[in-house]
C-alpha cells in the first residue's frame, strides 16, 4: 500500500541508521534550543537512539544541561528502583550518561495514593513547561502509542489505562513472568501527545508490519491509535525492516 500522507517518510537502511537518523533530528534542535523540552520514550525499538544520544553527549556535540524531559508513560505498581520501572530504564539508558539536571527531569509516578490526581498533574506540568517541543514515539503491535491502547479516546489527557492482553504478552520479556506484567500503566493521552510541537515515530522489525501498514493506510480510527497522528502538521516516521 502506498498512499501519500502528511507524514514525512524516511526508510532507514537499518536499526542502526534509524536510531542515527532520528538521533540527528533531536541533536539539531538541542542545537538551536538548548531548552527544549523532550517527550521520551521507552521500549527496545529506542535503544539505539539513546546509544547515540550518549555518544554524541560523549563526543562533546550536544548538551542536555538546559533540556527538560517528559517521559510518555510508567508501569503502576512499578517501583522506580524496579529494573522493569521505565524510571530504571531512562537512567539506564540515558539519564545516568548525560548532563541532564535531576529537576529538569518528569517521568510520571507508577506509585501514587491517588493516581488520578497524580496523573492530573503530570498534564498540568506539561502544560506549564509550554508542551513538548519534540517528542519520541515507538509504536506497539496493536497500535498503541505510548500506553494509549485500542479504544482510547483521542481526547483525553494524562491517564490510567488497563494494559491489552497483548501488550503485557509483548512486554513480559521484561519481567519474570506474565503475572508480574502490571495489568495498568500511567500513560500520557492522544491529546498530550498531538500537542507536541514536533513528532518523531520509529517502527523497526517485522513485528511491526501490521501496525506500519494500517498507518499508511491513513484511516483515522480509535480501534488503531496510532493514526491519531494523521492529524498533527509534523509527523516524521523513521522505519526499518517492516517487511
Ligand atoms: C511499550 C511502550 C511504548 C512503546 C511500545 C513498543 O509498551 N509503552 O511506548 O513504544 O510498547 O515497544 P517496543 O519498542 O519494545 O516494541
Amino acid at each position: 500500500m502506498n498512499v501519500v500522507t502528511n507524514f514525512k517518510w524516511i526508510e532507514a537502511a537499518n536499526y542502526d541508521e534509524m536510531s542515527k537518523i532520528a538521533a540527528t533530528i533531536f541533536i539539531d534542535h538541542l542545537k538551536k534550543n538548548s531548552e527544549t523540552v523532550l517527550g521520551l520514550a521507552t521500549g527496545g525499538t529506542p535503544e539505539g537512539f539513546y546509544k547515540e544520544l550518549v555518544a554524541a553527549y560523549k563526543a562533546g556535540e550536544v548538551s542536555f544541561a538546559q533540556a527538560k524531559s517528559f517521559n510518555l508513560d510508567e508501569y503502576v505498581g512499578i517501583d522506580p528502583a524496579n529494573e522493569s520501572s521505565y524510571h530504571y530504564y531512562m537512567d539506564h539508558h540515558l539519564f545516568n550518561h548525560v548532563d541532564m539536571k535531576r529537576d529538569n527531569i518528569n517521568l510520571p509516578a507508577g506509585i501514587q495514593s491517588n493516581l488520578e490526581k497524580a496523573a492530573a498533574e503530570y498534564e498540568a506540568m506539561i502544560k506549564a513547561a509550554g508542551n513538548i517541543d519534540i517528542q519520541l514515539l515507538g509504536i506497539g503491535g496493536n497500535g498503541h502509542i505510548g500506553f494509549n491502547e485500542p479504544g482510547t479516546p483521542f481526547d483525553v489527557g494524562t491517564h490510567i489505562i488497563e494494559l491489552a492482553q497483548s501488550t503485557r504478552e509483548a512486554n513480559k520479556v521484561y519481567f519474570d513472568s506474565i503475572e508480574d506484567v502490571p495489568t495498568h500503566a500511567i500513560t500520557m493521552g492522544i491529546k498530550t501527545i498531538l500537542s507536541s510541537k514536533k513528532i518523531v515515530l520509529l517502527i523497526a522489525g517485522a513485528s511491526k508490519q501490521e501496525a506500519f501498514d494500517r498507518l499508511r493506510s491513513r484511516i483515522v480510527t480509535e480501534d488503531f491509535p496510532a493514526s491519531a497522528l494523521h492529524n498533527h502538521p509534523d509527523v516524521t516516521v523513521i522505519y526499518t525492516d517492516v517487511k
